[in-house]
């Protein structure tokens, strides 16, 4: 049906018609966010550029090594942009993937390593404010976290209260920690 609209339209309107083709084919804002900013996790954020990770000291008094790592990941792209304008370009997204990790005595000294996943925290750079009056979008960016267990429905429910105090520190570098990510400096 369309096609057939279409096809009329193009001999009443040529150019009206090239205008409306030009935003019906437009590439989607993001692959992982839908039209009313839904957000889901990339299934191949793992093959993306990995760009630092955070060890999370053991707190347990007769242990030593990391209880969990939290791992870095953005596109191979977004990683060249921010190394060439210090800007997370619109559309970015960054994937922190958290995982546990065990701690054994190895050839090499006393190692932690990761084993499973616990969650996703991930956040998309919005710099058009796409999502007003969702409660998971402001700041320049969407923020949601994930279970393990569903990597199509986020936790999160305001950003505002869920994330954003916790990123303050890091308010001047648009929100990121970016002294924990080698891969992004020049
Ligand atoms: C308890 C504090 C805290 C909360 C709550 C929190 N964050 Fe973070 N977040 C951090 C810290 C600190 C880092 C860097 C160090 C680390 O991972 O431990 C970080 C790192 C990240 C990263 C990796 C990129 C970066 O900023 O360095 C993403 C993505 C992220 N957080 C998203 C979120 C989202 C989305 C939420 C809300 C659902 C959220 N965070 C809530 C403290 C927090």
């Amino acid at each position: 049906m369309k096609a057939i609209a279409l096809a009329v339209t193009i001999a009443a309107a040529p150019a009206a018609v090239a205008i409306a083709t030009v935003s019906h084919t437009a590439e989607p804002f993001s692959p992982y966010v839908d039209e009313k900013g839904n957000i889901t996790v990339p299934e191949d954020f793992r093959n993306w550029s990995f760009i630092g990770t955070w060890g999370v000291a053991t707190d347990e008094e007769d242990q030593v090594g990391s209880k969990g790592f939290h791992n870095v990941y953005v596109r191979p792209e977004t990683a060249a942009a921010f190394r060439s304008t210090g800007r997370f370009p619109d559309g970015a997204v960054v994937v922190k993937e958290l995982l546990k990790a065990a701690t054994d005595t190895m050839t090499t000294g006393e190692i932690s390593y990761a084993t499973e996943t616990d969650g996703w925290f991930i956040m998309i750079k919005d710099t058009k404010g796409r999502f007003k009056g969702n409660p998971l979008w402001g700041d320049g960016w969407g923020w949601a976290l994930f279970n393990a267990d569903n990597r199509a429905k986020t936790v999160t429910e305001d950003y505002q209260a869920d994330c954003l105090p916790c990123h303050v520190p890091a308010k001047q570098d648009d929100w990121i920690y970016v002294r924990g990510y080698p891969a992004l400096k020049k």
